[in-house]
């Protein structure tokens, strides 16, 4: 494989924002662009602020001569994660909502989701977790695997025993991926109007 996968460093954070909000809506099959049911910015600061701004070590870049292809964020401690979602990202969001930085349709999504503030600091992970995201023209070539088991080899080498991925119950592509990859239904669970399939892989 020519595409090389190396961590994070600040500078890949504008690739890695572009293709995330790029790529998102293929993660639902029935969504076809995000702003059509959300602000990009909010998509962001939710799914991966955490990521970047407190987790960036544990993060992976495939890239392919100087450009960003692929991304895996990783999560090792599930519990900073909650903490920091509890006490630093959601709130910034409800200040946000409140200053009116998003539109009205993605105003009603927030304060839908606000009622549930602990569904959406624990939004589903039950173990160490990632998000992982292959540009169009890269899959079906291992990057995405790849990705996934030098994830699992640091999640093992932090002391982890299991690793868990929360997948749209529509996204068909990742689902037979991830149960390729040796990962098993746990769950699943309803976050606003999505339903989420919880999958787990055992590291010992
Ligand atoms: C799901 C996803 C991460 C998989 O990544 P990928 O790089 O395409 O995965 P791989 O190439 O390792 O494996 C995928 C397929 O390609 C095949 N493949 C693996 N290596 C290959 C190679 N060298 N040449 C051709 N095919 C290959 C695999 O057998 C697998 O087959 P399948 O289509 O029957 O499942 C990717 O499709 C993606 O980014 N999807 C959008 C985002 C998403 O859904 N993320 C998950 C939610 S967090």
């Amino acid at each position: 494989m020519a595409v090389e996968i190396r961590t994070y460093v600040r500078e890949d954070r504008r690739a890695l924002e572009e293709l995330a909000i790029e790529t998102s809506c293929t993660n639902d099959s029935k969504v076809k662009r995000l702003e059509d049911i959300m602000h990009p910015e909010f998509y962001f600061d939710i799914e991966y602020a955490y990521h970047l701004d407190y987790e960036p070590e544990s993060i992976l870049i495939a890239e392919d001569n100087g450009q960003l292809v692929g991304y895996l964020t990783g999560c090792v401690d599930v519990r900073r994660y909650e903490r920091t979602m509890a006490y630093k990202i959601v709130p910034e969001i409800a200040f946000k909502l409140f200053i009116g930085e998003y539109d009205m349709k993605t105003a009603k999504i927030v304060g839908k989701a606000l009622k549930h503030p602990i569904q959406l600091c624990r939004a589903g992970p039950t173990a160490s977790f990632f998000h992982i995201n292959i540009a169009g023209g890269y899959r079906g070539q291992g990057i995405g695997k790849e990705l996934v088991e030098r994830y699992l080899e640091y999640l093992k080498k932090s002391g982890q025993d299991k690793c868990s991925v929360g997948i749209f119950s529509g996204n068909e592509r990742a689902l037979r991926f991830f149960s390729k990859n040796s990962f098993v239904e746990t769950r699943r669970n309803r976050f606003l109007d999505w339903e989420i399939v919880n999958l787990e892989r055992s590291l010992r």
